[in-house]
């Protein structure tokens, strides 16, 4: 094995001294191999401006405890380069990149950078400052010389940034793959940019080279990439197919997305983690070695620069971790169970050789194997219908459609996609640690005056046409007011400023605001936005139906709300929040909204359901300091109804509810092992019998 990490004692001054710890990384055709080991790795994506610095430390850590190895996460520029060449950049509060990846990197975990800097994610202008815009000769993302200088300039503001402060992985610091541009192949090149597509990419190529060149580049579904940028790929599914574009790239898979980003007006999307946890099983028995969950948080558009106008300001995606920070169960603890899985045999993934055998009827086993390796095997299930029981080495394996088994040492089946071991937990919002604050919410409005620098910005004038907006407000405003003289009489549009003192709900849960009875504007929590409000527009009434995880997934193929405010609660951060002293909500209403339903509720796991087998280990747990208050359901067999909901059915046990009480009343988790000794009223039922339990959480 080569030896790689190196470390050297530096001599500061004349007794002073510090010991920096470099990384190597590189990659060959495998995987990214990282002081001289081939590593998998599985990774998650954060927007730092997408919540607080004080949730990320708590965000990180949750996402370690998931099992990623690494965080990824765009740069934002018109966050950062709000106007051109500004002396003193933004690098502040939740655009302080600096300080989001030394997070990552006290918590051991590398980190992916995203710097585009075009970088699409449901950002305004993609992250585009409009102020590039007003550059003479300006076309942007292509071989323009003044969008080449600005590019330039702002990659090597970020580059030298985390240069300075010795971020990257050869430095010591935890980046260990940085990207350039974003899914610049997925225009046709040669309709959009003609020729100038191409010399542009190999541009991209050679600027981010020059800038580093001993941390890998990638560039996401760009198959003309120019070595020694990586290809890499994006979807829901298609990545276990993908192969890069040269024999020394590895299989990556930039951005697996867990669920989908909302538009006003339309449902929540989901997408169920048997779907997910399928694709990255597939990937990994593919061949594939890296793979990033976009978005592993989604969070908040705070502000206006996030999200543009279409998506809403909750940016929750379905992650793993919900847009306040909670653990979202079952897709978090499913996914750890699948990550500690595939690094049972991240050996043999990143060493072995790979025989695979097709059985048909969509039925594959791929074996990964070598001299001195432990072998490891996946069988998988591609029919999206019909389960199968195969026979391999001498064992029957059962795999449901539309699924994928891992058996680390090609003996035992650890893990099954379809098969959920994870406790169910449905959120609630809680009024009680707030109190019903709506009655007491005294409001006051007064009419918005608009100010000069809205009127032209600095210009008043006249023209006789509408203004094309992006170009007239440069991003500094939503709105762009029309007056105008109908006789004697000056109409200008009602716009209300309206705001209340309210107090913060005690505890440390996460709190959101209900805005139901507004029609909408922007809102701020102690002059903190809050984002967008829009809760009178409904999602769309059709498109919920039955969500059957097995078959081709797309965006709208399991939604729910549909019908109902598309945002209703909104995220107050608590860092937002002053204890022991009033709290200032302020709205700006466009469309005469009533706040008299307005109040605060904190949002924590409300009732928790999970089923295990005999002779496993059946746990559950709350979140946020709350413990199980009582034992709701214990029932062996397959109860009806779903969590929340359970009715009948089965073989209902006192005997497990005793014992569950005893194990789990007054307690913030808890576990018990399934044995036959349990539920002796409902032994007749075939074994191995299966026992379902609902909790709440108080
Ligand atoms: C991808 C894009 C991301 C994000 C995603 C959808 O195509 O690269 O930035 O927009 O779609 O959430």
């Amino acid at each position: 094995m080569e030896i790689s990490k190196y470390c050297l004692l530096l001599l500061v001054a004349s007794s002073l001294y510090y010991i920096v710890c470099s990384t190597t990384v590189s990659h060959d055709g495998r995987a990214l191999v990282i002081d001289g080991q081939r590593r998998v790795i599985f990774s998650g994506s954060i927007h730092y401006p997408r919540s607080t610095p004080e949730m990320w430390p708590d965000l990180i850590r949750k996402s370690k405890e998931g099992g990623l190895d690494a965080i990824e996460t765009y740069v934002f520029w018109n966050g950062h380069e709000p106007r051109r060449r500004e002396v003193v950049y933004n690098f502040e509060g939740n655009y302080d990149l600096i300080r989001f990846l030394k997070e990552v990197q006290n918590a051991g975990l590398y980190a992916i950078l995203r710097i585009g800097p075009y970088v699409c994610a449901e950002w305004n202008y993609g992250g585009l400052p409009v102020w590039l815009y007003k550059i003479p000769g300006m076309q942007t993302r292509t071989d323009n010389q003044p969008w080449k200088d600005e590019m330039q300039n702002f990659t090597t503001l970020i580059v030298d940034k985390v240069k300075e402060e010795r971020l990257l992985a050869t430095q010591g610091g935890p980046i260990i793959l940085l990207q350039i541009e974003n899914e610049y192949g997925n225009g046709d090149i040669e309709i959009h940019y003609g020729e100038a597509g191409p010399r542009y990419i190999n541009w991209c190529a050679n600027m981010a080279e020059s800038l580093v060149s001993d941390v890998p580049w990638i560039m996401c579904q760009q198959s003309d990439a120019p070595q020694p940028m990586i290809n890499t790929c994006n979807g829901f599914s298609g990545c276990d197919a993908f192969t890069p574009n040269n024999g020394n790239s590895p299989k990556i898979w930039t951005e697996n997305w867990t669920g989908w980003f909302k538009n006003w007006g339309s449902p929540d999307p989901h997408r169920p983690v048997e779907e997910v946890a399928f694709q990255v099983a597939r990937f990994f028995q593919s061949n594939g070695t890296i793979q990033n969950y976009y978005m592993y948080h989604g969070g908040t558009n705070f502000g206006r620069t996030s999200g543009g106008p279409y998506i809403v300001t909750s940016y929750d995606y379905d992650a793993p971790l919900d847009e306040y920070g909670n653990i979202r169960q079952p897709k978090w603890g499913h996914l750890k169970e699948l990550h500690a899985s595939v690094k049972l045999m991240e050996k043999a993934l990143t060493y072995g050789e790979v025989v695979e055998d097709h059985l048909g009827n969509g039925l594959t086993i791929t074996k990964f194997s070598g001299d001195g390796i432990v072998p490891g095997c996946f069988l998988s299930n591609q029919n999206s219908t019909v389960d199968a029981t195969i026979s391999f080495q001498g064992t029957k394996y059962f795999l449901p459609a539309w699924s994928v088994s891992i058996l680390p040492d090609c003996k035992k089946e650890v893990y099954n996609t379809a098969k959920v071991k994870t406790q169910t937990s449905i959120m609630v919002k809680k009024k009680d640690n707030a109190g019903d604050q709506s009655k007491d919410l005294r409001w006051s409005w007064k009419p918005e005056r608009l100010h000069d620098s809205a009127k032209g910005f600095g210009n008043s004038f006249t023209v006789n046409k509408l203004l094309e907006q992006k170009t007239t407000t440069v991003d500094a405003s939503d709105y762009l007011w029309y007056t105008t003289n109908k006789g004697e009489e000056l109409m200008l549009p009602l716009h209300l400023l309206l705001k209340t003192t309210f107090e913060a709900p005690l505890g440390s849960e996460p709190v959101v605001v209900d805005l139901l009875g507004l029609g909408k504007g922007e809102a701020w929590v102690n002059g903190n936005s809050l984002g967008r409000f829009w809760p009178n527009i409904t999602a769309n009434p059709d498109g919920c139906k039955q969500c059957d995880y097995r078959g081709n997934f797309q965006a709208n193929k399991c939604q729910t709300a549909c019908g109902e405010a598309s945002q209703r609660w909104y995220h107050v951060p608590r860092s937002f929040l002053k204890r022991g002293e009033p709290n200032t909500l302020t709205l700006f209403e466009e469309a005469g909204g009533d706040p008299n339903q307005v109040n605060f509720q904190t949002v924590t796991v409300g009732t928790a359901c999970t089923s295990a087998g005999e002779g496993d280990v059946l746990s559950l747990s709350c979140q946020g300091g709350r413990t199980i208050s009582s034992v709701d359901f214990a029932t062996f067999g397959e109860p009806d109804g779903t969590c929340g909901a359970y009715v009948s059915g089965g073989c209902g046990s006192d005997e497990a509810v005793v014992i569950l009480k005893n194990a789990c009343l007054g307690r913030d988790s808890c576990s018990i092992k399934i044995s036959d000794k349990i539920g002796t009223s409902c032994a007749k039922l075939a074994s191995p019998r299966k026992l379902v339990v609902q909790v709440t959480c108080s």
